[in-house]
């Protein structure tokens, strides 16, 4: 996650995701998917949103140790695990619900689809995947949005830019890239000031 600190994260871009972190853990608990995994969880902020009582347990996983620090001292009762996205140390089925927001774009197709693939693992037969992460702007408001996020984009750099742009250009943005990896679209809210989508998603077998 760029450079950032965890702090400067949640201050800046993370408030504005406030509202969609919102959405995804209302339709969590409205349809009881717990346990629930937050993969790739950054900062932990999705975590901090539920209530986390251990009856509706909510677990975060992220690789980067010094993010992992700074989500524990903010929600001390969460489970923070870290570990490689690609590599889940999870047992098949063993969860209810998988939330990976804004975690695609940014990896390589490589590790997107390893990543895919772990989902659709450890993800319970009756589970639900919510994903969110950036369309081709389809609208007036989600092509000003795609001027802002070009720019976050374009700060953060490297790889984390250049695998961005194939995850639109080429993979075409979220609902493409679920439908052409065999995720079925349950239901969807588009974000059009972020050019992006929550798309909640079961796998076709
Ligand atoms: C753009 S951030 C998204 C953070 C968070 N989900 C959110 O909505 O704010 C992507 C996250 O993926 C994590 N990450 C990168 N490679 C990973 C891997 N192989 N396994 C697990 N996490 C990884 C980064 O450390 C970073 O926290």
């Amino acid at each position: 996650m760029m450079s950032f600190s965890g702090w400067a994260y949640d201050a800046s871009i993370g408030s504005l995701l406030r509202g969609m972190r919102l959405w995804v853990a209302a339709y969590v608990r409205e349809n009881g998917l717990f346990p629930a995994l937050d993969l790739c969880t950054g900062t932990g902020a999705m975590c901090r949103i539920f209530d986390n009582e251990s009856s509706r347990p909510v677990w975060g996983l992220d690789l980067d140790g010094r993010l992992l620090r700074y989500a524990r001292s903010q929600a001390p009762s969460v489970p923070f695990v870290q570990a490689d996205a690609a590599r889940l140390p999870i047992r098949a089925g063993g969860f209810r619900s998988v939330i990976i927001s804004y975690a695609l774009h940014d990896k390589s197709p490589h590790l997107r689809k390893a990543m895919m693939t772990e989902v659709r693992r450890v993800l319970h037969r009756q589970g639900r995947a919510l994903f969110v992460d950036f369309e081709r702007p389809w609208d007036m408001r989600s092509r000003i949005g795609r001027v802002f996020t070009y720019g976050i984009e374009r700060t953060a750099g490297g790889d984390h830019f250049r695998n961005g742009q194939q995850f639109l250009h080429e993979e075409g943005g979220l609902s493409t890239f679920l439908s052409s990896h065999g995720w079925e679209e349950l239901e969807s809210r588009p974000l059009p000031w972020g050019n992006s989508r929550i798309v909640v998603s079961r796998f076709l077998d």
